[in-house]
This record gives C-alpha cells, structure tokens and sequence, in this order.
C-alpha cells in the first residue's frame, strides 16, 4: 500500500454548491451575514499565514507554546497510534505531535483544500518514511467518514477554529466528533480565551492592515466564483467586541448606499450607507464554558493547559 493516499468526500461541485446557497441565505437575512469559510482560497490562505506572524495576532504563538511544551504529556495521555487532524491547513503545528508520538502509525489531515493537503503530505512523507498519510478532502462541519486506521486515535482540532462557530453549530460539530470516537479515543481542542477588549480587537484589526485585506479578500472570491461586483475600495473593515456573546465579529461596512450585482445568481443587493456585512464570528472562551460543551456532547475532560500569558488553551477529553 502507498503510504499516500487521498481520499475525496466532497463531491467536486460541493463547493460551488454551498458558496452560492450560502450567499443567496446570507445576503438576503438581516443583519447581513456569510460564513467565515469562504475567506480561505489561495490568496486568503496566504493572507492568513500573514496574519498568524503579524505582533498583534496572539493564538498561533500561544497554542504553538503549549504545544512544544506539553506534545510529550499529550503523546503520554493518549499513546495514540492514528492522528486526526481537522482543518489541517498547513500542518505547521502539528509537527510537535507528530514528533512526540512515538507509536504513530497513521495521519489523517483533514482540509477542504487539496493543496493544502498535498503540500503539507508532501514535506511529511519525506521526513517520515514509515508513516502512512491518508489525507481526506473533507468538509469538517458536515460529515466526516475516517478511514479504518490503528486506534487509539486522537482528532485534533487547533487554532481555535472552533470559535468560527456558533453556539448551536459548535454542539453538533462536537456532536459529529464524538462519533468519530471509540472508548479510548482523544481529542485535543484548541481554544482563544476571554481577555483584555483592547488586545482582542487589535489582534483583528492590525496596524499593517492585513486582516483588513484578508477580510476584504472575501469579495474577490464571490468577484470571482460568482461574479459579483462589490468593489473592496467601498467597504471598511470593522472588528468589534460582543462582550454578551463574548465573540470578536468582523464585518465589512459600505462605506456609502451602494447595490452590488451578484451575476451568476441573477441578484442584486442593496447596501445603506454604513451598513455591514458579518463576515465572522470569533469566539473566544473560558475553562468552565470548554468543559461544559465537551460533557454536553458527551466527551470527559481530562487535561486544560494554557500558555504562560494565558491567552490560549489546549483541552484534552476522552470519548467514554
Ligand atoms: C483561523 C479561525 C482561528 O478566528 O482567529 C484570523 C481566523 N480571522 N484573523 C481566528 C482569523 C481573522 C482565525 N481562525
């Protein structure tokens, strides 16, 4: 058997499919909303690297701290034998893992980009000859199906992803992990934590402007996957703090009463002065909330480790 293989769950038009019920459902609601999932083409892809080096933008560094420091006590708790990864993206973190878990015979990253997916299998297969890499193109808010690796395993989701979900979402997104479970699985959740108003809304809204260009990278996308002739010259980048939700959004807001043409969907929308698009909700979280939505979806947490500043934290639960 090749020690590569990759494995397609999406069908090819998924995407296409779901980006223009997505814009039909989100541009017709009030407040105006789309999900954050559509940031993420080649160009968003690098803009979001770009982000995760900037001075103001925290979590990748705090997580990557707790990583190096505990990928031994979580190689220890689990002796996983298969690594799951959801939204692997780039792998770059998930080195500390896989170089801490000694019986590793299989990595499943898991992304909606083939590029990313062969990118990062690539470099690993090279430096790890007798690892097996089955990567799945997958969505992971919808089903994920695994392939039947060595067990235990442990799923990883990093970077605080999850907080690009809301509430409701996030129970059935734990909800769908669970059952990915046997007893003697783990899962390794990453998590942005409550903090200072101040540091969060400038981690989303940098001096150098990235995240500006990164959130305004969304209309170039629907520019070109649909047509679309929203003009990123005409809208601002706005990041707020909800301190009730506890969820940084970031929105786009129209600088003057404009219409943007949607071609491919025959649509026209209508903007007032000022009004804004929520292009992503953040949520950032504490020990008690994390702990209560992994019990709910009937995972036991065993671990909690943060960074020294305490900005991030990695959570480690069982399936029971
Ligand atoms: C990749 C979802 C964790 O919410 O912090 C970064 C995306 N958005 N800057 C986050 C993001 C704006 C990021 N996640």
């Amino acid at each position: 058997m090749s020690p590569f293989q990759l494995t397609r769950t999406l069908p090819e038009d998924a995407t296409g499919a779901d980006l223009r019920a997505d814009v039909r459902r989100g541009l017709a609601r009030t407040p105006k909303a789309l999900p954050p999932k559509w940031f993420y083409d080649g160009r968003g892809s690098e803009l979001f690297e770009e982000i995760t080096r900037l001075p103001e933008y925290y979590p990748t560094r705090a997580e990557r701290e707790i990583l190096a420091e505990r990928a031994g006590e979580i190689a220890a708790a689990t002796g996983a034998r298969t690594l799951v990864e959801l939204g692997s993206g780039s792998s770059e973190k998930t080195r500390f893992l896989l170089d801490a878990l000694t019986g590793l015979r299989s990595y499943v990253p898991v992304d909606v980009s083939e590029s990313a997916l062969r990118g990062a299998a690539e470099g690993l297969l090279a430096e790890r000859p007798g690892l097996d890499v089955h990567a799945l193109i997958a969505d992971f808010t919808r089903e994920v199906e695994l392939p039947g690796t060595p067990g235990p395993r442990l799923v990883a989701f990093l970077g605080g992803t999850i907080g690009n979900l809301l509430p409701a979402e996030r129970a059935a997104f734990l909800g769908m992990v669970r059952g990915l479970m046997s007893p003697g699985d783990a899962l390794l959740l990453g998590t942005d934590l409550v903090k200072d108003e101040e540091v969060l809304v400038r981690a989303y809204d940098d001096a150098a402007g990235v995240t500006a260009a990164f959130n305004k990278n969304l209309l170039s996308v629907l520019a070109r996957e649909l047509g679309s002739d929203a003009d990123p010259d005409d809208f601002d980048h706005v990041a707020v703090w909800d301190r009730e939700q506890e969820w940084i959004e970031m929105r786009l807001r129209a600088r003057k009463a404009l219409t943007v043409k949607i071609r491919e969907l025959d649509l026209v929308v209508p903007f007032e002065a000022g009004e804004e698009l929520r292009t992503e909700v953040s949520a950032k979280f504490r020990q008690e909330g994390v702990r209560r939505e992994l019990a709910a979806a009937g995972l036991e947490p065993v671990r909690w480790w943060t960074d020294a500043a305490g900005r991030f934290a990695l959570s480690l639960a069982t399936a029971r």
